[in-house]
């Protein structure tokens, strides 16, 4: 898998489907090759289109700015973005590193950061002698996807103190060519809009100033072969595994050739290296198709599914929750909750999450954060009546906290007013009434750490939704001196990550959700302790056929929650049938949000058979592969496939968004069955079909949607006989 060629000094990672791989000239890491797997003799040839060549036919060979780089820096001739800044205490920022050596090892934690698992590790070392800096490159391969993650230690080897201007994760430069960018944007209640941009000469960046990875922009970037789309096309997908500022770019310079690098955002970003002190960048999660977005996607699935997202978790049954939030909002007391309670009993609804409002002085999002105890005048007796009456109903119970928040209006705030993040001197910013707790200090996260375990560890409580419901605006720590400020956003990272540790991991038993004002905190690191993520705030069924097919372009369905709500929705107004919004809502991790206490006797009556529904196709979800059909952003039909990794069975949503007059009926093919098996076709409308597996991955299903009115959905269980 991970193996280096001493003759030619070169490395290469390889699995059955990838290689990547670079060579070390003069001391220099030369990037080779990223692509479908080839014949290592071949390798050193792919140099005649990634870069060196071109000098070939240039006069005078010594700039670095025509090889194609793996470690790319500043001082020797590299004009595009580089990898990495650092500025000694003589002001001097230009870099030479060359190659001290190698090691392979079983892969690292890295240090206070999350990191995928099961991987074999590459560690390449380079040093710049006169600035006492060694930088270590580190590789991880999977043995089992078309994935590899790239992340870079820097360690102060010298005497002085040197200062980090910029600490990406990883950098490499493809050949010149035609290409387009997919990225994922958005704003609450629209999360993880796809869009596509053609590459132009200049850098294309996606980015997060806001300590959060943001709803804005997902750190997640797909630079494509023009044209590529679901089916076809090379496809270079990265994503990193990170909650707070970040960038990643693509640069089209020179020659047309392209470089793909990123990692923790340089906004504002400084850190002190101290003689002795070394810094760990987050890690990226870099994933190659040949056969166009469906594949990447379906590698990122996989490689979160296995690589990442705790494994007791993964692929675990999801609880089936009924949450009071749009049912209740802040205004409820125990019998309300009882009520609800009552009303999913029996259905098959399995866990009861109560959400915003049963803690401190919290009626409205104007008070309260911050003051984690039960406001026992709310609910009298406190959480455990409520507990036991989910448990006497055979319900689990699932409780709301936001962490990271301070109200002004909280007794912890008036304790503590120093604890939110603020600059003397300076104006404030408010969002949804709250103040973010400065967790770079440590007796503010030794207080939220107390706070919420003494909850945990004296209720018996099965889940807890975690949310973020703002973003940073003022980074400024009182606690960090001058020369430390522009370490902020990742030490927030870092304290987050280490409240992370020392609640959710201390807590194995326990089911943790992540939110952030629904998906603007959904990233792979939130995956490595939460196995879900609460994917948006709007849970109309035609809004969420977009956002979660945004969402899939590199998160696996399990990852994402989502629950079906009442109508009229309560973000778009919009009316859309019951039957819908469950099947929407079964596309996921999936679960309630309404009060299941007022609902009509016959949308009640559907809930058992709509959770028998999805039970018989969450394996799907937890483990299938995943393909979109009909895209959403077309207006016209929403469709997508699960399909059983053995080709055995299938499960097909079709929703009809806006009908046109004369519509042709909708073919969907479903890809990776059996072609000569005989496949049991069960359509939601009653019809039964004997199709081949070939008929229905060239033929497809022939969807009747001329027959189905706005918003109407269909869907077909397909079962090898
Ligand atoms: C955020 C979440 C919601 C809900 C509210 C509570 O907006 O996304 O699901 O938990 O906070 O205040």
């Amino acid at each position: 898998m991970l193996h280096f060629e001493e003759t030619t000094g070169t490395f290469y990672l390889e699995n059955d489907e990838i290689t990547y791989a670079f060579t070390v000239e003069n001391g220099l890491p030369e990037h080779l090759w990223f692509g479908a797997r080839i014949p290592r003799d071949d390798l050193r040839y792919t140099r005649w289109i990634s870069g060196t060549s071109c000098d070939a036919q240039l006069p005078g060979k010594t700039s670095e700015n025509h090889i194609a780089a793996e470690l790319p820096t500043y001082g020797r001739g590299d004009f595009r973005e580089p990898m990495l800044g650092v500025r000694d205490e003589n002001g001097n920022a230009l870099l030479a590193l060359t190659y001290k050596g190698y090691r392979v090892i079983p892969e690292p934690r890295l240090a206070g950061l999350p990191s995928t698992f099961g991987g074999e590790t590459l560690e390449v070392t380079f040093e710049d002698a006169e600035k006492g800096l060694r930088a270590v490159l580190l590789y991880t391969l999977f043995a089992d996807t078309a994935a590899l993650t790239r992340s870079m230690r820097l360690e102060n080897i010298g005497g002085h103190t040197l200062t980090l201007e910029r600490a990406f994760s990883f950098a490499f430069d493809l050949p010149a060519g035609d290409y387009e960018a997919l990225t994922l944007t958005g704003s609450w209640a629209a999360e993880c809009a796809p869009e596509r941009a053609p590459l132009r000469h200049g850098i294309l960046t996606v980015n997060s100033k806001r300590v959060t990875s943001s709803a804005t922009q997902n750190p997640f970037l797909a630079v494509m072969t023009a044209g590529a789309d679901e089916a076809h096309g090379d496809v270079y997908g990265v994503n990193l595994v990170y909650s707070s500022s970040y960038r990643l770019l693509a640069e089209t310079a020179q020659h047309g050739r392209v470089r793909v690098a990123g990692g923790i955002n340089d906004f504002g970003f400084t850190w002190e290296l101290r003689p002795g002190d070394t810094f760990q960048t987050p890690e990226a999660v870099i994933a190659y198709s040949g056969e166009g977005l469906g594949h990447l996607s379906r590698i990122f699935h996989d490689t979160y599914r296995a690589h990442l997202i705790p494994a007791r978790f993964a692929t675990m049954h999801r609880p089936v929750v009924i949450n009071n939030w749009e049912a209740t909002y802040f205004h409820f007391d125990r019998d309300k909750l009882f009520a609800i309670i009552d009303a999913a009993a029996g259905t098959g609804i399995d866990t009861f999450v109560l959400d915003d409002g049963w803690f401190g002085k919290r009626d409205d999002d104007h008070s309260g954060l911050g003051d984690w105890f039960v406001n026992t005048k709310k609910l009298v007796g406190g959480l455990d009546p409520i507990i036991e009456h989910a448990h006497e109903k055979g319900m689990k119970f699932g409780l709301w906290f936001e962490p990271e928040m301070v109200n002004p209006d909280s007794d912890l705030y008036r304790a503590h007013p120093d604890w939110a993040i603020h600059a003397p001197g300076y104006p404030v910013t408010e969002a949804r009434n709250q103040l973010v707790l400065d967790l770079t200090r440590d007796e503010v996260r030794d207080y939220i750490v107390k706070s919420v375990n003494d909850i945990l560890d004296t209720h018996a409580i099965d889940y807890v939704k975690w949310d973020c419901n703002r973003y940073v605006t003022e980074m400024y720590s009182s606690s960090l001196p001058a020369e430390r400020q522009g370490e902020f956003a990742h030490r927030y990272a870092l304290g987050l990550y280490d409240l992370f540790e020392r609640i959710v991991a201390a807590h194995p038993g326990i089911f943790f959700e992540g939110c952030s004002s629904g998906g603007a905190r959904f990233d792979p690191a939130i995956l490595a302790y939460f196995p879900q993520i609460w994917t948006s705030d709007d849970t109309d069924a035609a809004m969420r056929t977009r956002i979660q097919w945004g969402t899939s372009f590199c998160y696996p369905l399990s990852a994402m929650s989502c629950h079906a709500s009442v109508c009229p929705n309560h973000t778009t107004r919009r009316v859309t049938p019951w039957a819908t919004r469950a099947r929407i809502a079964h596309l996921g991790a999936t679960g309630y949000e309404l009060d299941t206490s007022v609902m009509s006797a016959e949308d009640l009556a559907a809930v058992p058979g709509q959770v028998a529904d999805y039970h018989a196709m969450e394996d799907l979800v937890l483990s299938g592969d995943f393909y979109r059909l009909a895209d959403p952003y077309g207006d016209r039909q929403f469709a997508v496939a699960l399909v059983a990794k053995d080709g055995s069975r299938a499960h097909v949503t079709v929703m009809q968004l806006l009908r046109v007059f004369n519509c042709p009926p909708l073919r969907l093919t479903v890809p990776a069955l059996t072609p000569d098996a005989l496949y049991r076709v069960e359509s939601s409308m009653g019809e039964t079909l004997t199709l081949s597996g070939k008929t229905l991955s060239e033929v497809g299903l022939i969807a009747p949607v001329h027959r189905m009115a706005d918003f109407e959905s269909l869907t077909y269980t397909v079962t090898r006989l």
